[in-house]
């Protein structure tokens, strides 16, 4: 294991990476997340997981400064048979001989916190990202064309009357790349915040903590109940101490809104000082990437993506959202029992301010 500080790359031996798959091997994926599943998975983990990686998930979970911005862990076991990828609506499982990958998302997911997932970024608790035809313009994780740039995961949501519900943070894990010749995936890029604002002037660390900020939420997230709107009153982008800040920020276009030239001047700045400091992974099979979404921006490089003789797309990256605790998540309505559909009512007789839901839910095929 190599450790920088604020990122470390661990490689899974042969013999962990047996061990990991005997414990998970014969266990059902429940795409619902049921309380059930996650309890097993934890008892799993404890008991059967590598104890280094028992040890290293427990200091992801500190305050200290050690605290990773971002973990790059190679070589975990993922299923074999991996023959084509599942679009929006359809399940990994068909894909593949297993459901390994699933069950190892879920797993790490289960050990650093609340894994989750909503419902109009994937309809079971691990997403699938391949890039789609029809959505390749997307400024989502089915997108490929435009580069998603530089952006802290819901950072908006951060600010919402109803609770904090932007995710703790993102697992990414390779299980299809193109083949040699294809042309390869797309780089993603992840950034340690901290390293960006060491390099910034006290006159723009001021203004990037001050309320002069309106950040927007996601397209996918606009006219969401119970407090539909766009996007936030006047934040900052930046709080608590920097050694371990809190970074509220999305740089793709059009999602934060600075008051005045200084705020600008000093959202350029730190945009600039973002990409210099990143670091770009490719996210191939067996690669499973920890973004800490507190501190470590994320970002995909825009991409032509290739597809196979059945026109299933080479990159499939399957994602899990970690969250802190599912209480914030009470204010909107649930698909499963971890999948969670902001544009829902949690419950008809619950008295939420806000007036017929179901006229704002657009169909599944205008959100994917
Ligand atoms: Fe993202």
């Amino acid at each position: 294991m190599s450790d920088q500080g604020s990122r470390a790359e661990v490689s899974i031996t042969a013999s962990e990476a047996e061990q990991i798959r005997q414990v998970l091997g014969d266990l059902d994926y429940d795409p619902a997340g049921s309380s059930a599943y996650i309890g097993e998975l934890r008892r799993r983990v404890y008991s059967g997981f590598p104890e280094r990686l028992v040890r290293l998930l427990e200091v992801i979970k500190s305050s200290n400064s050690a605290a990773y911005a971002y973990l790059v862990v190679d070589n975990l076991p993922i299923d074999s048979g991996v023959r084509g990828s599942p679009q929006f609506g359809e399940t990994g499982r068909q894909f593949k001989d297993g459901v390994l990958s699933e069950n190892l998302l879920a797993a790490l997911g289960a050990a650093i916190g609340e894994p989750y997932s909503i419902s109009h970024e994937g309809l079971e608790l691990v997403n699938n990202l391949t890039p789609h035809k029809h959505t390749r313009n997307d400024y989502t994780g089915l997108g490929s064309e435009v580069e998603l740039d530089f952006h802290i995961e819901n950072a908006a949501q951060a600010f919402m009357p109803e609770g904090d519900t932007s995710p703790l943070a993102l697992l990414l894990l390779g299980l299809r790349a193109a083949p040699e010749g294809e042309g390869r995936g797309p780089f993603t890029r992840v950034a340690d915040a901290r390293l960006a604002l060491a390099r910034l002037s006290d006159e723009d660390l001021e203004a990037l903590y001050g309320r002069n900020f309106i950040i927007r939420v996601p397209y996918r997230w606009r006219g969401a109940t119970p407090t539909p709107r766009d996007n936030t009153d006047l934040s900052p982008v930046l709080s608590g101490p920097l050694e371990l800040p809190r970074v509220t920020v999305a740089f793709y276009p059009d999602m934060v809104l600075p008051v005045n030239q200084r705020a600008r001047t000093a959202l350029e700045n730190f945009h600039r000082e973002v990409r210099a400091v990143s670091e770009a992974i490719d996210i191939k099979p067996g690669r499973l990437v920890f973004v800490n979404n507190r501190f470590a921006l994320h970002s995909r490089d825009s991409f032509v993506p290739s597809f196979d003789s059945n026109d299933r797309a080479y990159r499939w990256v399957q994602r899990i959202m970690v969250t802190t605790n599912l209480w914030n998540f009470r204010s909107f309505g649930k698909r499963q029992e971890r999948v969670f559909d902001p544009f829902l009512l949690p419950r008809a007789s619950e008295p939420v301010r806000s007036r017929n839901a179901d006229a704002r839910q657009p169909a599944l095929s205008e959100q994917a």
